[in-house]
């Protein structure tokens, strides 16, 4: 990235020692966009979009309560169902059967086990049809039993109505090691990976009579070793013409802290750049297939957490900056899942930071970052239709962690055009306050029921008069604020 950022950081001094404010940030929100040294994302109708385990897929929607509600809440900001993704490591090891009159056949040991076979039925495909959102599918390569996986992507094109790209293997740099049958007696490398999907590209794609129907790569080893810059090198014409979108996986990990640290967050973002230059050069999308705050369905002493909600607000919208046209956060098995953002019976924190980055983006055109990526502090503005600014929404990453001072920063907006501006404040106690600990954030004043997802509290603006173009806002340490700039 050679571009740099007119943002003027100014420094002022502090005259009050105890003053608990930090240098002042100023942002100027571009009067249209495409103007000024900025980079400006196109956006999705839905950018930020939920995977559900494959195995898990039915209980979401047929057990779950919340399941409905958490993805109606974000259709009524936006308009559209949020998009999903059924898939994970459960998709290779599943098996179609035609004759089963079950979504799902298993056996666990343990209701948190993920199970190590299983099978399911075309009614998989009728339950994941009924959803009125994209719909990705992710169908097994690992077994290497291309005529099973060419009768499943059948019944998906024709029960799953809005059923935007299927998926051939999840993570198959892990399939040595998985022992799937697809690597008996090759040397799987990235080479013999991409041979294999591109060959499976084309004989899924034309078995089921569709190009563009293809979403590649579902790595999740950093690039470039595996990656879509690399497939891409392999792929001639009718491989491409198969493909409708590339995806790689993603699960940073780390402290709450490191977690959600905007620089880091920035930095890690970076990663996929060559990748998501590479798809585009070919006129293709890039998407977060699959990714959340920790492997393995997250860690419990960060992923339930505040902290890790903020992180889900800013790289979600890092990526959507960097042109990753979806981000699907993954949800594991029901009842063992510390990254979920709902459950039977509690909601998690992480879901407040998606709904603020959803009311951000809601029926936005275009989505640009004020700030470069290398301080504690963010700023995204948004554009509507007509290119004018919608809204502005501001995070700072410092960590509080309950205990001592929280400290606050102000960040002055200046270019509105308004003569006030209102705005939702994103918070919670601490950076490890979590819902099921008795600590629920809220977002404007509101809280998501537990169980239900149905929002509850009364709606609550902060307005700010606006004086020659510019407003200054307080936001704490651990916490974000959403400027509604119409
Ligand atoms: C729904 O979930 C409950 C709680 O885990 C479980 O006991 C029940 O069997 C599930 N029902 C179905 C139809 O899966
Ligand atoms: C499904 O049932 C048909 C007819 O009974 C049978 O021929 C076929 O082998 C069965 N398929 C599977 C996968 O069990
Ligand atoms: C394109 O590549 C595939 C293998 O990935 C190969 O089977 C096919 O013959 C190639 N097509 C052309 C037109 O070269
Ligand atoms: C994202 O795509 C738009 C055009 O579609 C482009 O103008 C912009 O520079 C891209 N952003 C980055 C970070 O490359
Ligand atoms: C959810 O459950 C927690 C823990 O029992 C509770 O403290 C919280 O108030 C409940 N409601 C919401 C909206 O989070």
């Amino acid at each position: 990235m050679t571009k740099h950022f007119k943002t003027a950081i100014t420094t002022s001094l502090c005259l009050l020692a105890a003053h608990p404010f930090s240098s002042a940030l100023t942002f100027t929100v571009p009067s249209q966009v495409g103007t000024g040294d900025y980079f400006y994302a196109p956006l999705d109708p839905a950018p930020i979009g939920i995977s559900f385990e494959f195995f898990a897929f039915p209980s979401y929607f047929t057990n779950v309560t919340a399941t409905q509600q958490c993805l109606a809440n974000w259709k009524a900001l936006t308009g559209v169902w949020p998009p999903i993704r059924i898939g994970g490591t459960t998709q290779d090891r599943a098996q179609y059967d035609s004759n089963t009159s079950a979504y799902v056949v298993y056996s666990v040991a343990d209701a948190k086990d993920a199970p190590s076979v299983l099978t399911f039925g075309p009614k998989f495909m009728t339950l994941a049809g009924m959803y009125e959102g994209s719909v990705v599918i992710g169908l097994n390569r690992g077994k290497n039993e291309i005529e099973n996986t060419i009768a499943a992507a059948k019944v998906a094109v024709s029960e799953v109505k809005n059923l935007l790209a299927i998926e051939l293997g999840n993570e198959p740099e892990y399939w040595v090691k998985d022992g799937q049958p697809i690597t008996s007696g090759v040397d799987w490398t990235p080479a013999t990976d991409a041979a294999s999907q591109n060959n499976w590209n084309i004989q899924v794609g034309s078995a089921v009579g569709k190009t563009n129907i293809i979403q590649a790569g579902n790595w999740n080893e950093a690039p470039p070793k595996w990656g879509a810059a690399q497939l891409i090198t392999t792929e001639n014409a009718t491989v491409e013409s198969y493909v409708r979108h590339y995806a790689h996986h993603n699960y940073p990990g780390g402290s709450i802290q490191s977690l959600m640290s905007h620089s880091a967050i920035a930095r890690n973002i970076h990663t996929f750049d060559t990748d998501i230059a590479a798809a585009r050069a070919i006129g293709k999308q890039y998407v977060f297939g699959e990714t959340n705050s920790v492997s393995g369905g997250g860690a419990a002493g960060v992923s339930p957490t505040f902290g890790a909600g903020l992180w889900t607000m800013d790289y979600a919208l890092r990526a959507t900056y960097s042109n990753m046209s979806r981000t699907y956060f993954h949800h594991g098995t029901v009842g063992n899942c510390q990254y979920c953002f709902w459950g039977r019976y509690s909601m998690g924190a992480p879901y407040y930071g998606a709904y603020a980055a959803v009311a951000l983006m809601a029926g936005a055109s275009h989505l640009t970052a004020l700030d470069s990526g290398s301080t504690n502090y963010a700023a995204y503005a948004t554009f509507d239709s007509r290119g004018l600014p919608l809204r502005v929404i501001l995070y700072n990453s410092d960590y509080f962690a309950g205990s001592g001072t929280r400290t606050t920063q102000s960040f002055t907006l200046t270019g509105l055009t308004s003569s006030t501006v209102r705005a939702k404040r994103l918070t919670a106690a601490s950076a490890t306050s979590r819902v099921d600990q008795g600590s629920p954030p809220s977002f404007g004043g509101q809280q998501f029921d537990n169980g239900s997802c149905a929002m509850s509290g009364t709606e609550t603006f902060e307005t700010k008069p606006v004086s020659g173009g510019q407003a200054t806002f307080s936001v704490k340490a651990t916490e974000a604020l959403l400027v509604y700039l119409q």
